[in-house]
């Protein structure tokens, strides 16, 4: 069982004029880390930003750097997302043919390697990979853009990884991804996720700072 809760803002939702403010304010909150969606026009059907980004962020915070790369072709761009700061990277199973190297190849440049699902991919197609992984990433919307609605049966998949992690001794974290909001934290939580990106619910807030503590406070106190 891993009882490591953690927040993890998502700078799409950010205001990029005003980032280095934005980021210090989710810092004031409580924030864990640092959530950067990666986004190709190709993979998903909208663009985001690249490396250059990343590195601008790596100088504003000293925060870990979770990239969560939504890209045709991940290997091609890794390198150079790990030279940017990335302290995780997570590739998509639906995209990448030679999982195993990809994972390895991630380690191998020194950052930790995470694995995501679409939520039409079932947690089996990650069976063989499982037990290589730093982290497993769970889209709780069909990725592409920020405040979308979480898909409910996405609830079940956290809870089955968390059994296979503790019958089978893995390390994994558990990380969910879309629609996270003050009125479903707390259930995911409870089936056993480790971390929380957050996107609209943080950067749409008023109070930026209040809403990630808030979120914090939830993911902490489960009863
Ligand atoms: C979706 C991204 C998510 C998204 C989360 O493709 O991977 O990180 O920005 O944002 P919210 O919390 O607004 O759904
Ligand atoms: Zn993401």
């Amino acid at each position: 069982m891993n009882n490591k809760k953690l927040i993890a803002p998502s700078i799409l939702s950010a205001d990029f004029a005003n980032l280095s403010t934005q980021i210090r304010s989710v810092e004031l909150g409580g924030a864990d880390l640092i959530h950067c969606d990666v986004m190709d026009g190709q993979f998903v059907p909208n663009l985001s930003f690249g490396p250059l980004v990343v590195e601008a962020v790596r100088r504003i915070t000293k925060l870990p750097i979770d990239t969560h790369l939504m890209i045709k072709n991940p290997d091609a761009l890794i390198k150079d997302f790990i030279e940017a700061g990335s302290n995780y990277i997570t590739v998509h199973q639906e995209e990448v043919v030679h999982l195993n190297r990809t994972i390895n190849m991630i380690k191998e440049l020194g950052a930790k390697a995470g694995v995501s699902i679409n939520p039409s991919t079932p947690i089996s197609a990650l069976s063989e990979i499982l037990e290589f992984v730093d982290l497993v990433l769970v889209m709780s919307v069909n990725p592409g853009f920020g405040g979308q609605k979480f898909i409910p049966n996405t609830l079940k998949k956290i809870e089955t990884l968390a059994s296979i992690r503790d019958e089978k001794g893995f390390k994994f974290l558990i990380e969910i991804d879309g629609g996270i909001n003050s009125d479903n934290i707390k259930v995911v939580s409870k089936a056993g996720c480790n971390i929380f990106v957050v996107g609209w619910s943080i950067f749409g807030a008023d109070n930026i700072t209040a809403s990630t503590m808030e979120l914090k406070n939830f993911i902490n106190t489960i009863d």
